[in-house]
């Protein structure tokens, strides 16, 4: 069942199955919370301001380009293409105008909510007008997301959902249990840029069983199949299914008050970080008239 609501000034529908409440405000395109079962484990802010006042991205929908673009350009078509940098020499994010601050054109469709926003060519640099599309759905303990775009010139695209859960409730999610089947992991230098090697996922890398999380990271995971993670805590599992190609894994923001340092983990599915400037990496080119098409699927379920 989907009902719409207020969240501040903003529009917000809210998701509903016997398991499962998720509401997302067309801030954004952003979840506000996700419960399982009565209990809290998709984080959100108290008000709709806090989204405009924090930078951490919370429960947004990231664009165009998620995660880091080296230097701030890249090669597109023989020619150099400049972003605004917004994390020293680099862009994070999209870039400084992002688009967790960007209001979405949402609307019910069936059991689903799909909000659409038209990102202008040039938009924080990025060629091409872009119609972006994200669908939400409920079915069961499960939230599936489908991202969707068309541009109408040769562009980049990799959007992802930057929800941040933490499975008992409250806390350090430190001692969640974690397993990534990841075929590598992303060597980057200090500033978080790929240096382009895969390291094997070995040591602090090593998700291939269950463990308790330990310490921070912040790391993209090269996935080895859809199943990108799964993570339990406090009585309930989250697996987290995707046709991404990539899992950043991040634990360390400061989220803010109430919940404080390591109070979240995020678990992005993405593509791999800087990806315009590797051609050895999978391709985040959106062609012109091409249909660019991924989706994430999030699967609570109790645990014992
Ligand atoms: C990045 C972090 C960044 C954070 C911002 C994550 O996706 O990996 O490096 O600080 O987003 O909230």
């Amino acid at each position: 069942m989907v009902k719409t609501t207020k969240f501040g000034t903003y529009r917000q529908f809210i998701l509903e199955s016997e398991e499962l409440r998720v509401s997302v405000m067309e801030l954004g395109a952003t979840v506000t919370g996700v419960d399982y079962r009565g209990k809290r484990v998709g984080l959100g802010y108290e008000s709709a301001e806090d989204y405009l006042t924090h930078d951490a991205y919370l429960g947004a929908i990231v664009g165009r380009f998620a995660n880091r673009i080296g230097g701030g350009s890249f090669p597109l078509n023989g020619r150099r293409v400049e972003l605004p940098r917004n994390e020293g020499a680099n862009t994070l994010h999209g870039g400084p105008d992002s688009w967790d601050r960007r209001v979405w054109q949402g609307h019910i469709e069936g059991e689903s909510v799909l909000f659409t926003l038209v990102s202008p060519a040039g938009d924080n640099g990025f060629p091409g007008r872009l119609t972006a599309a994200v669908r939400y759905t409920v079915t069961g303990g499960a939230l599936r997301i489908d991202f969707e775009g068309d541009a109408d010139a040769d562009t980049v695209f990799a959007p992802t959902s930057h929800m941040y859960f933490n499975l008992r409730g409250t806390g350090s999610v430190l001692d969640t249990h974690m397993r990534i089947p990841a075929r590598g992991v992303l060597e980057v230098d200090e500033a978080l840029i790929p240096t382009g090697r895969v390291l094997p996922a070995e040591g602090a890398f090593d998700f291939s069983g269950l463990r308790p999380v330990g310490q921070n990271y912040d790391h993209a995971f090269v996935l080895d199949g859809s199943r990108a993670c799964e993570a339990v805590c406090g009585g309930v599992r989250l697996t987290l299914d995707t046709d991404f190609p990539a899992l950043q894994f991040y634990t360390g923001a400061f989220l803010g008050e109430p919940f404080g340092e390591n109070g979240g983990f995020a678990v992005e599915p993405e593509f791999y970080p800087d990806a315009p400037n590797h051609p050895d990496f999978p391709s985040a080119l959106l062609r012109a008239g091409e249909h660019f098409r991924r989706y994430a699927v999030y699967s609570f379920s109790d645990a014992e």
